[in-house]
């Protein structure tokens, strides 16, 4: 089921249309600012103060139950009450700040953060036109997306007045998965395949616990804030060390900028990049290693 459809032109202009997909008619998801010069523990406050809470707390409720596995609930809120430890500043106090602003507990906060780090199953595609522009568009299949649809948000995040990037997300979530730095580069995540999600939920967690390692959906929004070319977001987002594999999807604005990084928790397995006048004029990332043919169950490239 896709619940996201997303287009973005990188070009001079920043486009962004996104629609929430379901049975009946697709309505725009609402868009927010989010202002960094805000603290972090407060700068979501803004946005979750236009949500229903009572709603938001019935559906996270389910969302909880459905999706979390039972034996991984005391790992995280152990996790979570020495979150400084585990997840760097400003993201940790930012998780801090959500959870009391939408009155549920830190534990739940940082459970539904890491769910949505690794549960990405979705198909990212960048191309470059005859003219040289470049295209970059996702979507997002999830299985309770009639919950998701809900607490589906865009913002701009700006600093003093001036918009540093944008996002596609849901309401609580402090990385990125779908996002725009106006001018720069456009990014996409996708999950890269590997087993039962309650086994890579228990990988994550102990990759987080020994250290080191960044959250797949927060390195990305290190790159929104820090990485000024296509080239140094392809740089950081290859070499910095994660916690479970993944693709990174991204799109620049010259010809030529569009690559997929295919990730392993250390570094970057293989790095597949446009290549127009060998005639590959576009890259289709869904969740396999692009070089290996993808199961016929689940092929849709
Ligand atoms: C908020 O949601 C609850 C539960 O779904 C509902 O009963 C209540 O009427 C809603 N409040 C507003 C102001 O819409
Ligand atoms: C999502 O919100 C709509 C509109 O408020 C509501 O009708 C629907 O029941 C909600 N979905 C879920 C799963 O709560
Ligand atoms: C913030 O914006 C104002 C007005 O545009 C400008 O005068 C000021 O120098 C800016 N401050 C910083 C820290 O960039």
């Amino acid at each position: 089921m896709s619940l996201i459809m997303f287009w973005t032109r990188a070009f001079c202009v920043l486009l962004v249309i996104i629609t929430v997909c379901h049975s009946d008619s697709p309505v725009p998801a609402p868009r927010y600012i989010l202002n960094l010069d805000v603290a972090p523990e407060k700068r979501w406050n803004d946005i979750v103060s236009h949500w229903n809470l009572t709603k938001i707390h019935e559906e996270l409720a389910y969302v909880m139950k459905e999706e979390i596995p039972e034996m991984l609930v005391p790992v995280v809120e152990l996790l979570a009450s020495d979150i400084d430890k585990y997840i760097p500043e400003p993201y940790s106090s930012e998780m801090v700040g959500v959870a009391k602003a939408m009155g549920i507990k830190l534990g739940d906060i940082v459970t539904l953060n890491l769910l949505y780090d690794i549960t990405a199953s979705c198909t990212s595609i960048v191309a470059e036109d005859s003219n040289g522009q470049i295209w970059h568009g996702r979507n997002l299949d999830y299985t309770f997306t009639s919950i998701l649809r809900n607490l589906t948000l865009t913002y701009d995040a700006q600093i003093n007045g001036t918009t540093v990037f944008t996002a596609s997300t849901f309401l609580g979530f402090v990385g990125v998965l779908t996002g725009i730095k106006p001018k720069v580069f456009t990014l996409s995540i996708d999950e890269r395949d590997q087993g039962e999600l309650w086994e890579n939920l228990i990988e994550l967690v102990n990759a987080l616990l020994m250290g080191e390692a960044s959250l797949v959906t927060l390195l990305s929004r290190d790159a929104m804030m820090k990485a000024n070319t296509f080239e140094s977001a392809v740089k950081l987002m290859s070499e910095t060390q994660i916690v479970a594999p993944a693709y990174y999807i991204i799109g620049g604005v010259q010809p030529g900028e569009g690559a997929v990084i295919t990730r392993d928790r250390l570094t970057a397995k293989d790095v597949w990049r446009l290549d127009s006048k060998n005639k590959r004029w576009f890259l289709v990332e869904t969740n396999y290693d692009h070089w290996l043919p993808p199961p016929s169950s689940d092929d849709r490239r």
